[in-house]
């Protein structure tokens, strides 16, 4: 029997609610497909953990994920008590960062059984690349004289490595689907970073003849996100550009918490990391109504990494199948609670096992 190694980070706030549930939906896949086997390890890093501590992780944490075969995240932040730059980048960023994580993908499709709030929404299916590892996501910087002339500078860092990466990763994962790409810009405004974003872009696409390619400044790309998302396959952006459109793609979905996302390692050096799009949400913490689909979709893209893709799209369905059936959250119009969609999601598994 195959067992997968994973660690669980579930975090703090809504993260510790919904990764709970994930584990609870792959333990029934695992047990009604027998040959295969998810073992989680659970760590209780996370904001309370710093307040106890003063880090939000153990000196040798990096050391103790490295032996897993995944990550399995849920969300950190609780700004209440500790700033959000100290828990990220002690934590999420940090995993990236040091995992070389350096490809965010992160799917955004109609949903069968969620409303999109879009008009006209047709049927879209679309995948963001995100660069994980450098832009404006950058130390490079800093807080210089006081008063008047107080200032904050910040640069960001664009790596022809990091760059080629993501916008080839585009290309390739295109290659398997649509065989379109859009690469997000800013070369009208961005002097610097964004004119060399486009070179690369426009070198690489070049290797890919049979893939059709455009680029959008991503103002307008985000617009059309809203009123033809279903214009696009996938699409290659900078770390923040990346960011912003897929809270975008997961709003045109219904709710943020449905999307997920893989943090990638692509040297198999590292484990790869698995998180949702959404944050803690501290607003609903602690209430059992976060939507757990964010990150039990997330599950499915952890299991598409492994080569469990057909269990994968068999996760997929069976959670559609659920919000067809009407069992939803209340973000998405539902009235169930967090525990009654994943004992729907499980008794679905159990049933079509
Ligand atoms: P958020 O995603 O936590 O919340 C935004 C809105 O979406 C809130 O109204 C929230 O209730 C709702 N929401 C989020 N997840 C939901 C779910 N599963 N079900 C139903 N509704 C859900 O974003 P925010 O408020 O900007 O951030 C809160 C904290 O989370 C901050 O500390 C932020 O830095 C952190 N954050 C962490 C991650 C991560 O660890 N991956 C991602 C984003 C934000
Ligand atoms: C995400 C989050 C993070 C990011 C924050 C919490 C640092 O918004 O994963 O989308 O900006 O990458
Ligand atoms: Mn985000």
């Amino acid at each position: 029997m195959k067992t997968y190694d994973i660690a669980a980070l579930p975090g703090d706030g809504v993260g510790k609610e919904v990764v709970s549930s994930a584990i609870e939906v792959i333990g029934a896949l695992s047990d009604v497909h027998g040959g295969l086997a998810f073992r989680f390890t659970e760590f209780p890093w996370n904001c309370d953990y710093y307040m106890e501590h003063e880090t939000m992780m153990p000196p040798d944490a990096m050391k103790t994920l490295a032996q897993f075969e995944g990550v399995f995240l849920g969300a950190v932040g609780n700004p209440a008590i500790v700033p959000d730059h100290v828990s990220l980048w002690g934590m999420l960023i940090k995993i990236r960062r040091e995992f070389e994580l350096s490809i965010n993908m992160r799917p955004a499709k109609k949903v069968r059984g969620i409303e999109s709030p879009l008009v006209n929404p047709k049927s879209f299916d679309l995948v963001v690349v995100r660069e994980n590892s450098e832009g404006e996501y950058s130390e490079v910087g800093g807080r210089i004289h006081r008063g008047a002339d107080e200032m904050a500078i910040q640069n960001a860092i664009f790596t022809r490595k990091a760059t080629e990466r993501a916008i080839r990763f585009a290309f390739e994962l295109a290659g398997k689907r649509n065989k379109h790409v859009t690469s997000a810009t800013k070369s009208n405004g961005i002097y610097h970073s964004m004119p060399f974003w486009d070179e690369v872009f426009t070198e690489v696409a070049k290797e890919y003849p049979d893939i059709e390619s455009r680029s959008n400044h991503i103002d307008a790309l985000a617009a059309f996100f809203v009123t033809k998302p279903y214009d696009f396959d996938v699409i290659v952006a900078s770390n923040l550009f990346g960011d912003v459109l897929t809270d975008i793609g997961s709003a045109i979905m219904g709710s943020i918490g449905i999307a997920p996302s893989a943090n990638i390692n692509l040297s198999g050096k590292y484990p790869s990391m698995f998180e949702p799009v959404h944050g803690s949400a501290p607003d609903i913490a602690g209430k059992g109504v976060a939507n757990p689909i964010g990150q039990i979709w997330t599950a499915k893209l952890m299991l598409d990494h492994f080569g469990e893709e057909e269990l994968g799209r068999e996760l997929l369905t069976i959670i559609e199948d659920a919000t067809e059936a009407g069992i939803k959250t209340p973000d998405i119009g539902g009235r169930s609670t967090t525990a009654e969609v994943t004992e729907e999601i499980c008794s679905r598994i159990r049933k079509k096992g």
